[in-house]
């Protein structure tokens, strides 16, 4: 597995070769690392669920360079989608949209709509623009487990299963994208993620009704996921920890410290941005400690707060499919 500097010419067109002869290749966005393949080769999307066992049934991200190209492979872009276009891409927002029949169904896991964004990303854009194709990718890591946000994280996890990992400096986010689709009165909220749901509602309203006829369940729904490897409670507070032999991911600076034989701060300054940057990198690291368990402390549900405290709640649920 080669580690190219993805901010040079060279490594983007070597990429992009490889691309187009069918295989997979990591690079970065401005969310987590990607797994990246010809969004239009079925082929080489099934090289995708395989290198991270992931389930068929869990569609990709379809990710484009141009704005415009949504309507290449949306079938029907509502007025809504345009103005969340406008206000968030490139960014890290997906947008669910009827997709175009050129999708094929591997990536869409066979239904109707299709993930779609636009990252920011400059070596991410640059790789889509040269291929001249959307390149469908899901977060660069086994399938269940914490996302990647430095190369060096993408490099463990994916060892011996991909060809090249696009270096492209660690994630500014840090969490993955927001993904929304559209209602009749407003637009609804699969996954929270980098936009928040407060960002969100200054452009479109938000509805809370799931809706079930169109199938529109995301895995990234599923109670457990982005797990660590080892059991996860969220507490309130370090008095809740009852084992030294533990780990404490802690919001902000502890006036008080845990019996915990490991500890991590997010932010030292209780900084949201800056805990979610922080977070899935500090989760693999004290994920890698040898205790029985990881106490994580709850960080308020605002802003990307409720992004972070959903990928909390849902590797609490070890055991709960
Ligand atoms: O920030 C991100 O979104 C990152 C970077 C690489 O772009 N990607 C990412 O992909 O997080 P992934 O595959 O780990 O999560 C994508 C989620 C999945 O839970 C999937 O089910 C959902 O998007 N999804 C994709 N297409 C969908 C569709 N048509 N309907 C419902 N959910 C969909
Ligand atoms: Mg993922």
């Amino acid at each position: 597995m080669e580690i190219v500097n993805g901010f040079e010419d060279s490594s983007v067109q070597k990429a992009v070769r490889l691309l187009n002869d069918g295989d997979i290749v990591a690079f970065p966005t401005e969310t987590v690392y990607g797994l990246g393949a010809d969004a239009l080769n079925s082929y080489a999307v099934a090289k995708i669920f395989e290198a991270k066992s992931r389930p068929r049934l869990d569609p990709l991200i379809v990710h484009i360079g141009q704005a415009d190209w949504v309507f290449r492979y949306a079938e029907h872009v509502p007025s809504r989608a345009m103005k969340l276009i406008d206000a968030f891409w490139p960014g890290p927002l997906t947008l669910i949209l009827q997709k175009q029949a050129i999708i094929p169904d591997i990536v869409t896991a066979g239904l109707p709509t299709v993930g779609i964004r636009m990252p920011s990303h400059a070596v991410a854009l640059k790789l889509i623009n040269a291929l001249q194709k959307p390149i469908a990718a899901p977060s660069a890591n086994p399938f269940g487990y914490v996302s990647p946000t430095k190369v060096s994280h993408v490099a463990r996890m994916l060892k011996g299963k991909i060809p090249m990992i696009l270096d492209g400096g660690d994630s500014v986010f840090g969490i993955e994208s927001t993904i929304v689709s559209f209602r009749e009165r407003g637009i609804y909220i699969h996954r929270h993620g980098a936009i928040s749901e407060e960002d969100l509602s200054k452009c479109v309203e938000i509805v809370h009704e799931a809706n079930t006829a169109s199938g529109c369940r995301s895995p990234g729904e599923l109670p457990y996921h982005y797990a660590p490897m080892k059991p996860l409670k969220i507490v309130h507070s370090v008095d809740e920890v009852k084992t030294t032999n533990s780990s404490f991911l802690a919001f902000r600076k502890l006036e008080k410290l845990p019996i915990s034989r490991y500890v991590k701060v997010l932010s030292a300054t209780g900084d949201l941005k800056e805990a979610a940057a922080n977070f899935f990198s500090s989760l693999i690291e004290l994920d890698r400690e040898d205790v029985d368990i990881i106490y994580a402390e709850r960080v308020p549900e605002i802003g990307i707060g409720k992004a972070i405290m959903e990928r909390l709640k849902k590797a609490s649920k070890r055991g709960v499919k």
